[in-house]
């Protein structure tokens, strides 16, 4: 599914769930194009990552609009060819993991014999060989999330859609299956799109992103343009003359301004640090701290969201 066509688009896409409070619209009017390769779907919590990608699979029922998969609109086959990493815990199970994964397997079309061998084959993957005949419900939240994955992974499906597949991990874990991901889709040229809180999942594996906040989206593009939004910033401490300095650095053509007592200075990354202390040094302040702060997954969302406004004020959208 590698290549330069959009591998899901939707149109329009509406849905609404029905609730005590009311209608609620957890996709809002959704035109995504989702491209082959690595997509991330990020949006804070209630954004609609997992409502768009249950639509998507089908799970859900779009209230308005279409999905269309492959360029096709009666998509019900393609679906087989999507392995699915959801983001509830759903192992509570007490079969051993073969007889887990090879019922999988069965259900996305293998025969027997064929989906027992894929079953072993994956296991072997992403880690679990040696663990294959144990109970999964007494497996680590890292052994079950790995154990998704091969479950995903079983048919071998040409894309493959992970809802959040690092959340609760440790850091190794994370790393683990970051690695197991990126070599999927580097490796053996599966489609991914996976769904994330943290922009360092994203910028290490993904060469394209889609950004949903309250069911709308607010950025769909290359990884590169995010890399180009991102504001880079510089935080510095005083003791003393913090507006005097503040006001300085105005002067010079800084945009600074003061957060939590804190000067933050935008940077383009080629900005000197020396610069910054002699200003600090003239006006007879003392510096506490001058770091450079990189910027996370909430910042991002502060500036798309931002921009979002700026350029519906501006008629853009
Ligand atoms: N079954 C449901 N019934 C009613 N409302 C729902 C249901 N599922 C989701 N919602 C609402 O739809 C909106 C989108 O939820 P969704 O779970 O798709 O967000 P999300 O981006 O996946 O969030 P998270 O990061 O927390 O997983 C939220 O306002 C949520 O409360
Ligand atoms: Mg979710």
């Amino acid at each position: 599914m590698q290549g330069s066509q959009n591998i899901i688009e939707t149109i329009d896409l509406v849905k609404d769930y029905d609730s005590m409070e009311g209608k609620i619209r957890a996709l809002d009017n959704l035109n995504v194009k989702i491209p082959s390769g690595a997509v991330a779907l990020i949006g804070p919590n209630g954004s609609g990552k997992s409502t768009l990608i249950r639509t998507i699979l089908g799970l859900l029922e779009p209230t308005e609009g279409q999905i269309i998969i492959n360029q096709e609109k009666n998509h019900g086959n393609l679906r087989g060819n999507i392995g699915y990493f959801p983001e509830q815990n759903i192992l509570i199970t007490k079969v051993n993991a073969v007889k887990f994964i090879s019922h999988f397997g069965q259900l996305s079309g293998l025969s027997k014999s064929r989906s027992m061998q894929r079953t072993h084959e994956v296991l072997d993957y992403v880690g679990l060989g040696e663990e294959r005949y144990r109970v999964v419900e007494k497996y680590s939240t890292g052994m079950k999330q790995r154990l998704l994955f091969a479950s995903a992974l079983v048919h071998d499906p040409d894309l493959i859609i992970l809802d959040e597949p690092t959340s609760g991990l440790s850091p190794e874990g994370r790393e683990e299956m970051l690695g197991l991901i990126k070599e999927i889709n580097k490796k053996y040229n599966k489609s991914i799109l996976f769904s994330t809180h943290i922009l360092k999942d994203v910028e290490s594996i993904c060469d394209y992103a889609i950004v949903l906040n309250k069911g709308k989206i607010i950025f769909q593009g290359g990884i590169e343009e995010i890399r180009k939004i991102q504001k880079k910033t510089i935080i510095l401490e005083v003791d003393n003359n913090k507006d005097e300095v503040l006001n300085e650095l105005i002067k010079q053509g800084y945009i600074a301004s003061l957060s939590k007592e804190r000067i933050c200075i935008e940077s383009d990354g080629s900005m000197e640090l020396d610069k910054i202390t002699e200003i600090v040094t003239k006006l007879n302040s003392r510096l506490i701290s001058l770091k450079n702060h990189e910027p996370n997954l909430q910042d991002l969302f502060l500036h798309l969201i931002d921009r979002d406004i700026d350029q519906y004020n501006n008629g853009g959208i």
